[in-house]
């Protein structure tokens, strides 16, 4: 091919690409947006994953390898649930940040992401009630709002009002190092059932002291430790995930819509980036409910939050694009078909079929099967798109 016919192909392949990319911006969930500081290509988030192969706490060089297979230039990821000290494990084998070698461990996770352009926060986690005494320090009682057990777990200890200070500070310590690890941000994990849910909602409450009671009184802890975050790493650079409807872990309120809606206010106030919210229909973790007894909707937990709002819970390609259309989330969290589909992006845009997940291995240790194995597409399904090729490294 002489200089001029390779320029001329050259200059065809820019403008194709250049089409493709504005043909594009008319799927919704590929509209680019602006999330504060950080620019993303697409609205298609990985939604926090437990996965449960970090052995003894420490995450392990095979996350860099599952991150990243999942991460697209300018995609945004929300890592799994990550301990913030010593009492807030509840499973076996998932990370944790509360120590050094914690920190060193992301940092090439953490790295692995950026080499690819996404943006990667991480979940800070502390499981209350839904522990066991083998994951607790010294053997002891996991801790909690209340001290009423859950199922297939053991007692918790009912933390006293002179402690909440001490996990405030673990929570603060936790961002910090995340920080420090290379993550962009954190999401406080405030949903399903775990410790920040134990105290917002009233069926699992009881207390009588200034962190239980009315919604002022339950909103408190998990508030302190927004705003202690927010000021340790800056406001931009904290989500907060809620659940207000779900009742996983047995974490139930008796009004729901008023907590999302006290929460997002709240929130708002504290300048956060993002509020992530589970939709109404997850009756569990996993389960969702179509028959309309669940009636209500996030759009008032969405009137009330001036900054990103994230939706999870359910969603397809379909579900997704109306969403963002119809102005009810700015962007959206895919969980399962992320974990079985690490080029979900991509596939989304082709419109492509996607692998159906294993449940069997979402909680298992191996650190492929499950995990890094699932398929890609075909390399020569449809033109790819450079921004939103997943390539394996
Ligand atoms: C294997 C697995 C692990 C999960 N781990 C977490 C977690 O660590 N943190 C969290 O907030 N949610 C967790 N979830 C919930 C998901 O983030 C998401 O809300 C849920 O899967 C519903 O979304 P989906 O219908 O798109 O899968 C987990 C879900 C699954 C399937």
């Amino acid at each position: 091919m002489s200089a001029e016919e390779n320029k001329t192909k050259l200059a065809e392949a820019r403008e194709e690409a250049i089409d493709a990319d504005a043909n594009l911006q008319l799927i919704p969930l590929f509209i680019s947006y602006k999330m504060g500081i950080f620019n993303l290509s697409h609205r298609i988030v990985l939604s926090p994953l437990t996965r449960t192969r970090s052995y003894n706490s420490i995450p392990q060089p095979h996350a860099a390898l599952y991150y990243s297979q999942r991460t697209t230039n300018g995609g945004f990821l929300i890592g799994e649930a990550t301990g913030i000290s010593e009492t807030a494990q509840g499973y076996p084998n998932t990370p944790g940040i509360w120590k050094r070698e914690h920190v060193e461990a992301w940092k090439p996770i953490v790295s692995a992401v950026h080499e690819k352009g996404g943006i990667f926060f991480c979940q800070l986690w502390h499981a209350g009630r839904v522990s066991n005494y083998n994951h607790q320090p010294n053997g002891e009682a996991p801790i909690s709002s209340t001290d009423k057990p859950i199922s297939k777990h053991p007692p918790p200890r009912r933390l006293g009002t002179d402690e909440i200070p001490t996990l405030v500070s673990d929570f603060r310590a936790a961002a910090k190092n995340a920080i420090e690890a290379g993550f962009d941000g954190v999401e406080i994990h405030a949903a399903n059932g775990y410790l920040l849910d134990q105290f917002l909602k009233d069926q699992v409450n009881d207390r009588d002291d200034i962190y239980g009671g009315g919604l002022e009184n339950r909103c408190r802890f998990p508030l302190q430790v927004v705003k202690a975050v927010a000021e340790e790493i800056g406001p931009h650079r904290v989500g907060v995930r809620l659940s207000p409807f779900t009742e996983y872990n047995d974490c139930i309120d008796s009004d729901p819509q008023a907590l999302g809606i006290y929460m997002a206010k709240s929130l708002n106030q504290c300048g956060v980036l993002y509020c992530h919210v589970i939709e109404p229909r997850m009756i569990s973790l996993l389960q969702r409910c179509d028959d309309e007894t669940s009636h209500f909707s996030l759009r008032p937990i969405r009137k009330e939050f001036g900054g990103t709002f994230i939706v999870a819970g359910g969603y397809d390609r379909n579900e997704g694009n109306e969403v963002i259309a119809n102005g009810g989330a700015d962007l959206v969290a895919y969980g399962r078909l992320f974990l079985a589909n690490p080029d979900l992006p991509l596939r989304f845009r082709l419109d492509a079929p996607l692998n159906k997940h294993d449940r069997s291995t979402f909680y298992t240790h191996d650190p492929v099967v499950g995990y890094t194995d699932y398929p890609f597409l075909h390399p020569s399904y449809g033109q790819l798109s450079s921004s939103l090729r997943c390539e394996e490294k």
